[in-house]
């Protein structure tokens, strides 16, 4: 695995197999970055309008290598564009350095001289560097060697705080890495039983405690939403429970994840174009278990308990039907009307399993809706909520950790849609096909307690790039919303 640490010694000094610098500005004037200075300085006179020659780039993310001949200890210098500010922004740092680490993919050590005094550019940085390092390699039979070591050149390598900053950043990438890997992880190996094996597997030796439900303990206690988008799969379901207790917490938070291992549709199966990708639909899932033993192992003063809803949906002739009435734990009756709106199903039990815990909080998280996507597009999550304080700081929150979140309304009208239905409770599905990211979060807060604050994270977008790899994000499973729910919990532990 790779490790990053930091190190106080000059750049054209450092031990590397290659030195980051950085370069802001614009084609017709290039900017050397902080820390960048001495060693272009040192590949020659002017070397600035050498790299003007050699068609590099201050544009956010691009690279371009050049050897040092000598001059560093690095054989290789890659220069790596911040942006046209001069003002750098702990976001750029962050994709620069991804970028760059993917630059250097099959390196042993990375060396990175890039600005970095204050605790949040060292945190950006690292998290960038350690997060554009990843590559999943499960499957090839010729293995990629990770780069080995990622070194922060700062004059802050000696203090406490800052230690702690590369130590967290080392945590937190490892928690969306673990999220990157489930996703990307093929459906006949990742499914309901397996993925539950793998959380119970992944708490061996941390304070998280891992219970899990299979389809008869479901059946007893009334889980009808996730065995209904079960029943259609020769493989069962599962309810995952991930619970850090510490013995001082300053608050208590539940998170609930969408865990479909696969996204047929079911009986109202989707078209080819649609299927394809649909490996990704357990991200939430993925995304509040990583982030729960990332809390734990961060050691943060606050409750975590967080509900993987597991499910295959398929069609079968064992299948749930259009038409077909479940009663859901707690409870309420839901008509279902499309087989292929299943998420919402089995997070509504998850919802009202996590009421029983009286948290002071409830997340969910989920690749809900393609109409999400319409709306925010594949960059940015929606963020909807019944508390209008939440809606407002979690996209703030959400900035804090590098992501990308949005507020989206729940308008009142959705409460007459969900009641058109004359056979049960709620319907599943709206009645027309508008404004369908927020007719699921309104079905969603049917099923939040009273009094309890809660908010609903549509991912759908973000959780899985189909394009290429950008900065610090691969292609395929991202890892969205890990950061953001540590950066929740660290901010309610008062850390
Ligand atoms: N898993 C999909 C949503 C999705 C779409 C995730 C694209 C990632 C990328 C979800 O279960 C789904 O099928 N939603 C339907 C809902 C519709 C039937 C109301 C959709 O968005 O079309
Ligand atoms: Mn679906
Ligand atoms: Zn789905």
């Amino acid at each position: 695995m790779t490790t990053a640490r930091l190190r106080d010694v000059p750049a054209l000094s450092a031990q590397a197999d290659a030195l980051v610098i950085g370069i802001t500005g614009n084609d017709s004037s290039l900017v050397p970055a902080p820390g960048a200075q001495e060693v272009l300085e040192a590949l020659g006179t002017d070397f600035t309008q050498t790299l003007q020659d050699l068609g590099a780039s201050a544009k956010l993310g691009e690279t371009c290598k050049v050897p040092t001949a000598g001059a560093a200890r690095a054989p290789v210098v890659v220069v790596v564009g911040l942006g046209a500010d001069e003002e750098i922004s702990a976001e750029s740092l962050r994709r620069a350095s991804g970028a760059a680490a993917r630059a250097l993919a099959g390196k042993d050590v990375v060396a990175f001289a890039l600005p970095a005094t204050s605790d949040e550019q060292i945190r950006a940085i690292s998290e960038g560097a350690l997060l554009g390092a990843y590559a999943f390699d499960r499957y090839l039979t010729k293995k990629h060697a990770p780069i080995g070591e990622l070194v922060v050149l700062t004059p802050r390598a000696g203090d406490r705080t800052a230690k702690q900053t590369v130590e967290r950043a080392g945590l937190v990438a490892a928690a969306v890495n673990f999220a990157r890997d489930l996703v990307n992880t093929a459906p006949n190996d990742l499914y309901p039983e397996s993925m539950a094996t793998q959380l119970a597997a992944r708490a061996k030796g941390t304070k998280v405690k891992v219970s899990v439900t299979d389809e008869r303990g479901l059946a007893e206690q009334g889980y009808g939403g996730i065995l209904g988008v079960g029943k259609g799969s020769a493989r069962p379901p599962r309810l995952v429970k991930l619970a850090y207790a510490p013995r001082k917490a300053a608050a208590h938070l539940a998170f609930v994840g969408k865990g479909i291992t696969f996204d047929s549709g079911g009986l109202n199966i989707k078209p080819a174009s649609g299927m394809g990708t649909m490996k990704c639909d357990m991200s939430g899932a993925a995304a509040v278990a990583a982030a729960v033993f990332a809390v734990a192992e961060l050691g943060l003063p606050v409750r975590v308990t967080a509900y993987a809803c597991l499910a295959e949906n398929m069609p079968s002739g064992n299948a749930t039907r259009p038409g077909d009435v479940l009663t859901m734990y707690g409870g309420k009756t839901v008509e279902v009307l499309n087989t292929d709106a299943e998420g919402r199903l089995v997070l509504a039990d998850g919802i009202a399993t996590a009421n029983g815990d009286q948290p002071d909080l409830i997340v969910d998280v989920a690749t809900l809706t393609g109409a999400c996507v319409v709306a925010l597009g594949n960059k940015i999550s929606g963020v909807l909520s019944n508390d209008e304080d939440l809606l407002e700081e979690l996209p703030q929150i959400a900035e804090r950790a590098g992501e990308l979140m949005w507020p989206l309304p729940i308008p009142a009208e959705m409460n007459d849609k969900l009641r058109t239905t004359k056979v049960a409770d709620l319907s599943q599905h709206n009645p027309d096909k508008w404004g369908g990211a927020l007719f699921a979060a309104a079905f969603l807060r049917e099923f939040v307690g009273d009094g309890i604050a809660w908010a609903h994270l549509d991912i759908a977008g973000p959780a899985f790039n189909e394009g290429s790899p950008e900065g610090y994000t691969p292609k395929g499973g991202t890892g969205a919303a890990v950061r953001t729910l540590i950066q929740l919990a660290a901010e309610r532990s008062g850390g």
